[in-house]
């Protein structure tokens, strides 16, 4: 697997009406092209219907937003880790405030994720569990206090000391994954904190998926890395 590169940011597209069928594609330009103009690492998350198409038109790393604890076989309606590899992608999210799993079938994807060669993001809602799965040894971590997610306040502003608290407690078990932070986060400003606080980069979604100029948003973004 080739190198992150950091600072990092992940566009995850959930499951917005902008995102879907081609638009998914056109926000994916989009985060590549200021990738390429600005130098920053960005990821994109489509949602699984445009995973494949996306992942096999832009040169930017894409992520899948959620995988499975299946094995290949009889899992109908369920996505295995070896089938968003077989996609293109990269990696995935894994236990999205939005799509929990168990802690159990957190350490299967993870595991799963390995063999086949994919990098997991392991997201947390608080310190203590981001530094709880960092025992997985996941290539990265993202704390998002819930109650934070799709609002208008950055979790930088809100909660700081969530970013920071999480930062020390995965750096207790392995200071070498990296730990990002998400909800609210919009703005250059805002990852300049993220990145003050500790965070390797950020994990957003309505901040580009709802802007109407997405590629302003993303310039905004990164503008002050
Ligand atoms: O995965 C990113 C996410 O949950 C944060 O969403 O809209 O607050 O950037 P948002």
């Amino acid at each position: 697997m080739s190198e992150l590169r950091f600072p990092a940011i992940i566009v995850n597209f959930k499951a917005y009406r902008e995102v879907e069928g081609d638009r998914s594609l056109r926000i994916a330009l989009e985060c590549q092209t200021v990738a390429e103009e600005s130098g920053v690492n960005i990821m994109a998350c489509p949602p699984m219907t445009e995973l494949s198409q996306v992942a096999r038109a832009v040169k930017i790393p894409v992520m899948a937003q959620h995988a499975d604890p299946k094995s290949p076989g009889s899992a109908t309606g369920w996505t295995t880790p070896e089938m968003v590899k077989a996609s293109g992608a990269m990696g995935t999210l894994v236990n999205h405030s939005e799509h929990r799993l168990s802690q159990g079938d957190i350490a299967i994807v993870v595991g799963a994720c390995k063999k086949v060669g994919l990098r997991s993001c392991i997201c947390a809602d608080t310190a203590e569990t981001t530094g709880r799965l960092s025992e997985l040894r996941p290539e990265m971590l993202a704390v998002e206090p819930p109650e934070l997610i799709g609002g208008d306040v950055s979790v930088t502003d809100a909660n700081p000391e969530v970013v920071s608290d999480a930062v020390s407690a995965a750096r207790k078990v392995d200071a070498s994954i990296p730990v990002l932070c998400g909800a609210g986060v919009k703005t250059g400003k805002d990852v300049k904190r993220a990145l003050e606080l500790g965070a390797k980069g950020v994990l957003l979604a309505s901040g580009v998926v709802k802007s109407k100029d997405p590629r302003k948003a993303l310039q905004d973004l990164v503008d002050l890395i």
